[in-house]
């Protein structure tokens, strides 16, 4: 990874977004739809691009993170690198920023489900301070997996 770009995602990435989502959750992508959705109509829905400068129009996109800013809430949708860029620190970055914008945005608290079988997610989100609080049964229907609920609370002072 030599550089990469940070920017908010704007109407028209849906469909990089979504073809990142086919190699990064194969069990259950988000569709072109849901993406143009959220980038297009939903007020509360914020996502945060890593781009590689040099890499092909259609193919910049290296990860996004996504969350829905609600009640004071930051509600983490998906956290997604692509494979050939895992394992430099994009993840780490991008959560990184993510929390600065909720920090701006007053947001007091962040959360996000996790599969219990995704290690590597789970100490990503460890490292970035989060917690296990709970556990919702059942929450994945590809193979009726639990999730894990993580809590990070957001101290003005820190
Ligand atoms: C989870 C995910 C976003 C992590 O992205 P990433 O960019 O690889 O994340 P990071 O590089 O910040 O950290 C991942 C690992 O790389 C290691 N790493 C970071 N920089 C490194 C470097 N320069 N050299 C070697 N390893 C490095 C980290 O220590 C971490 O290791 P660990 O898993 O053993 O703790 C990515 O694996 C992914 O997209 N997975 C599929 C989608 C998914 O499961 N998302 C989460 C849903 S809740």
């Amino acid at each position: 990874m030599d550089k990469f770009e940070i920017r908010p995602g704007t109407p028209g990435d849906q469909e990089e977004m979504a073809r990142i989502d086919l190699e990064c959750f194969p069990e259950e992508p988000w569709s072109v739809e849901m993406f143009r959705h959220d980038l297009e109509d939903n007020p509360f829905a914020l996502y945060i691009l890593a781009e590689d400068p040099e890499a092909p129009e259609g193919e910049k996109i290296m990860g996004y993170v996504g969350v829905y800013l609600i009640a004071g809430e930051g509600h983490i949708t998906n956290v997604a690198v692509r494979p050939k860029y895992r394992r430099e620190g994009l993840g780490n970055v991008l959560l990184r920023i993510l929390e600065q914008h909720c920090r701006l945005a007053e947001i007091t608290s962040m959360t996000l489900e996790v599969r219990p079988s995704n290690d590597t997610a789970i100490r990503l989100y460890e490292r970035n301070g989060f917690k296990t609080e709970g556990r919702r049964k059942k929450y994945y229907e590809n193979n009726g997996e639990d999730a894990l609920i993580m809590w990070k609370v957001l101290d003005p002072q820190k």
